[in-house]
Formats: structure tokens, C-alpha cells, sequence
């Protein structure tokens, strides 16, 4: 991915600041960890890389609001969201296996110091699991942005390149929502607000503003999209070839998400965008 890079843990608590004195005010974590297994280890680990990372990060930026994504594909050597059976020529995700792991993935991210926890596997019940795992261990002020209506998408491409985190076999159909089916997502966004999500995220963007409208529109509550990696990719490879001014296209996109309803915006292009807009205001 153009201009995204994976950082080793001593650099981020640097980038952390130049964040927050770009004037941003939350950051999303991703790890790559040293192994991957089939158990997804190092999503849980104690001293494992988000966790790490928070530590440094909390450290020397308390004031900035740490989010971490919660899956397990970045940590299973199969790169499914969770833990898989294989049965022949078939595998399954096993639902309630995986959702005791992202449990103990959001506790052990709680405990290093996240103010939030993004689930971003799409089982069910994960929400209601983590947000009672939470509170009865002292965690009842951390909230939970929950990847409630996420499309299996061609657009993750360039992310999992970058996350090194592909699926080994079959795809992610299973768990990820049919891309057709819009009432579906309204019921999945009503289910995770049911079982305590504080923001409800759809994934991704453009594609799928019209589900953007919606969920703010019905359900009212704090709705956060997220722009993802290929319409990133897209914008980026047309303003190499100077087939589109990347700033104008960016700022019309952005503006564009916000008119549908988005109170967050979760984009690669943070950085740029705040430096964009502070200009315009000067
Ligand atoms: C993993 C995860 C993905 C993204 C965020 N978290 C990829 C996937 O579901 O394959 C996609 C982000 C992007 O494409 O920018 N659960
Ligand atoms: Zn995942």
C-alpha cells in the first residue's frame, strides 16, 4: 500500500505524536506478530505487539484515544478471522471456539490500555461476550466500536497484502455479509447495538454509503465507516498517473461520507486529510 508502512514497536510511540499534534484524536491498531499459529497466540499474548504498543503509546500520549482492531487473522497461519476445522474438502469457522479468543484478545488489549476495542471478525455474539468479559473484570469504562455492518469485499486486497494476513484456502463468505443484501446488515448493526456496541462501523465506504444513511438514519447511533484499503489503492494509483488530483478527490470523498451520516471516519489518509484542512482554514 502506498504510503502505509508497518512500524516495529520503538517507532510508533513517534508516529503517536506526530498524530496528535497533526490535532487527530484517535488511533486504530493493527499487529503483525513475530509467529503465527493456529491458535492465533499472539493476538492475546501478554506481551504480544498491540499490547506492546499500547504500553509505549500510553505511555507518552495518554490524551490519545487508543483503538484496537480485534480479530484473529493476522495471527492464525491460515489467515481466517477465526478458528477453522477442516472437514474434507470443507472448513468451518468455529463461532463460539473464535469468540472466546477474541474475549481474551479484548481483555488483554483493556488491560495494556485501550480506551476502545474494535472487533472486526463479524461471529455472532462476539459483542455481548466481550462487553460482559469487560465489565466483569473492571474494564466498564472501555467501549466498543464493533465492524457491525462489514461486506465481504474485493477492496481488503491491498490490506491483507500488507498485513500479511490472506486467507491460505476458501474465503472469508462465511463470516464476512453478501454485498447484495442491505436488510441483512441493518439486522446485524441492530444486534450488535442490542449486545452493547457504543459505535456501530460499516465497511467499507463508498461502495455501501447507501447502508452508511441507513444505519445513522435508523439506528441513531454514533456510526463510524471505514474507507478502506483498495479505495484508497484506487485513488492513489489514479493521482499517479495525474488522472485524478488526489486532494480534490480525497476532500470530495471525505465530504462525502460525512453527508451520509458518518460521524467517524476511519481512512489511510488521516494524516494528510488534517494537514489539508488546517491549510484551508489558514
Ligand atoms: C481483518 C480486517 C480487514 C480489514 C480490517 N480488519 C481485512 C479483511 O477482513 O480481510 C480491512 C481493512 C482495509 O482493507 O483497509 N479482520
Ligand atoms: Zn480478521
Amino acid at each position: 500500500m502506498p504510503g502505509v508502512f508497518q512500524l516495529p514497536v520503538e517507532e510508533v510511540v513517534d508516529e503517536a505524536r506526530r498524530v496528535q499534534d497533526l490535532g487527530l484524536q484517535a488511533i486504530l491498531l493493527f499487529g503483525i506478530p513475530a509467529e503465527k499459529d493456529e491458535q492465533a497466540s499472539g493476538a492475546y499474548a501478554e506481551n504480544g505487539v498491540v499490547q506492546e504498543a499500547l504500553r509505549a503509546i500510553k505511555s507518552k500520549c495518554p490524551e490519545l484515544v487508543a483503538i484496537t482492531d480485534v480479530c484473529l487473522c493476522e495471527y492464525m497461519s491460515h489467515g481466517h478471522c477465526g478458528v477453522t476445522r477442516i472437514d474434507g474438502d470443507h472448513f468451518h469457522v468455529l463461532n463460539d471456539e473464535t469468540v472466546e479468543l477474541l474475549v481474551k484478545t479484548a481483555l488483554s488489549h483493556a488491560a495494556a490500555g485501550a480506551d476502545m476495542v474494535a472487533p472486526s471478525d463479524m461471529m455472532d455474539g462476539r459483542i455481548g461476550a466481550i462487553r460482559e468479559a469487560l465489565d466483569a473484570n473492571g474494564f466498564d469504562q472501555i467501549g466498543i466500536m464493533s465492524y457491525a455492518a462489514k461486506f465481504a469485499s474485493s477492496f481488503y486486497g491491498p490490506f491483507r497484502e500488507a498485513a500479511e494476513s490472506p486467507p491460505q484456502f476458501g474465503d472469508r463468505r462465511s463470516y464476512q455479509m453478501d454485498s447484495a443484501n442491505a436488510d441483512e446488515a441493518l439486522r446485524e448493526v441492530a444486534l450488535d447495538i442490542n449486545e452493547g456496541a457504543d459505535i456501530v462501523m460499516v465497511k467499507p465506504a463508498l461502495p455501501y454509503i447507501d447502508v452508511l444513511w441507513r444505519v445513522r438514519e435508523r439506528f441513531g447511533k454514533p456510526t463510524a465507516v471505514y474507507h478502506v484499503s483498495g479505495e484508497y489503492a484506487m485513488v492513489k494509483a489514479a493521482a499517479e498517473k495525474a488522472i485524478l488530483d488526489e486532494r480534490a478527490a480525497v476532500l470530495e470523498i471525505m465530504t462525502a461520507l460525512k453527508r451520509a451520516g458518518a460521524d467517524i471516519i476511519v481512512t489511510y489518509w488521516a494524516c494528510e486529510l488534517a494537514q489539508w484542512l488546517c491549510e484551508q482554514k489558514s
